[in-house]
């Protein structure tokens, strides 16, 4: 019964809101997103995603692998996948929680979608170090101790997403293939595929999943409620160029029968400030300020042997 609920909502929640915020016009999009709707307001001290992730974090050790249950499962019944105008969405029932790596509770898995770039630019709405990856994926699970997402939405911990993104290599990733073939079933918005359930790990970065970032921010859509404990992976998904162009160049936020029709691409929000929040790293991840060290050290070893491609290196820049 509360699983129904919660759906419902969640559903009615994305509805409502689908004619009135976008990405690719700025009566519409990011920036303009306070204007209808108040918490989107990134106002001083406030806590939004997404953010960069950079050196300024401290390790935690206690952050140890969450637990994924019924990752594993072949689960019976069907799933959807769905184009709602701004992401494609795949909702997987129930069957599927996370719990521990430090969140307090157990979480529903309720939904996972993507953000993505174009032919010509990254799409990722976290960035490292200033990088932006090409597609980024997020896993939705809602605290088991509400009844539903608007009580959740209130609550500073009431979600978890886990983030994982999504890199370009050349060979064809078979686990994303079972979402990314069915994309021209959903071209349009309110399109809709049924999906045979499949193990959600299988999407996954299996060996790697001890390692991440977990900060507290909030839902990157409106309403842009404060409400997420984020875990960030630091191994990102690879899939090949052609399965991320599918999402580049054949999705659209538009329906079937309008007469203009719009690609949906680049549908990330821009990245917010941290303020006086704690980053922390897992047990098991590198901290990023590591990696900057080390671009230095090589970088400044030229310098002093080579005064004349220091001068060279000055007026280049
Ligand atoms: C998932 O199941 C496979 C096959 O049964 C097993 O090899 C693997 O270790 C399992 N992974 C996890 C994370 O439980
Ligand atoms: C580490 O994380 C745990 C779980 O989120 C938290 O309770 C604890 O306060 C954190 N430790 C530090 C030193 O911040
Ligand atoms: C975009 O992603 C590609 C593939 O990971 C990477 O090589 C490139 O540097 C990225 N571009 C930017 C501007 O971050
Ligand atoms: C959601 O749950 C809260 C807490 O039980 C309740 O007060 C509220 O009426 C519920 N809202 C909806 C829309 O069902
Ligand atoms: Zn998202």
């Amino acid at each position: 019964m509360i699983w129904i609920t919660i759906t419902v909502l969640i559903m009615s929640v994305t509805l409502s809101h689908t004619d009135d915020f976008c990405y690719d016009n700025h009566h519409c999009d990011p920036y303009a997103w306070g204007d209808w709707f108040q918490s989107c307001h990134p106002i001083l001290e406030a806590h939004h995603s997404p953010i960069n992730l950079d050196h300024s974090m401290s390790r935690n050790d206690s952050l140890d692998a969450l637990l994924l249950d019924g990752f594993n499962a072949s689960h019976t019944g069907h799933w959807k996948l769905k184009n709602n105008g701004h992401s494609i969405v795949l909702e997987v029932g129930n069957g599927m929680s996370v719990s521990g790596g430090g969140l307090p509770g157990l979480y529903h898995t309720t939904q996972l979608h993507f953000h993505w770039g174009s032919l010509i630019s990254n799409g990722s709405e976290h960035t490292v170090d200033q990088h932006r990856y090409p597609m980024e994926m997020h896993i939705v699970n809602v605290k088991s101790s509400h009844p539903n997402l608007t009580s959740a939405l209130a609550d500073p911990t009431g979600l978890a997403v886990l983030g994982f993104f999504i890199d370009v290599n050349y060979i064809d990733n078979v686990h994303f293939g079972q979402i990314s073939q069915l994309l021209s079933s959903v071209a349009y918005k309110g399109e809709m595929a049924s999906v045979k359930p499949f193990p959600l790990i299988s999407l996954l970065p299996e060996n790697s999943l001890s390692k991440y970032y977990r900060y507290h921010g909030s839902l990157t859509t409106p309403p842009c409620s404060q409400a997420v404990l984020w875990t960030m992976y630091e191994v990102p998904i690879y899939v090949s160029w052609s399965q991320f162009k599918q999402f580049a160049t054949r999705i659209f936020s538009t329906e079937k029968d309008e007469e203009h029709v719009t690609h949906l691409h680049d549908n990330f929000r821009h990245i917010h400030p941290i303020f006086s929040r704690r980053i922390y790293a897992s047990k098991d991840a590198k901290l990023l300020s590591a990696s900057t060290t080390h671009l230095y050290i090589p970088v400044l070893a030229v310098l002093l042997l080579q005064p004349t491609l220091t001068v060279v290196l000055i007026y280049g820049l």
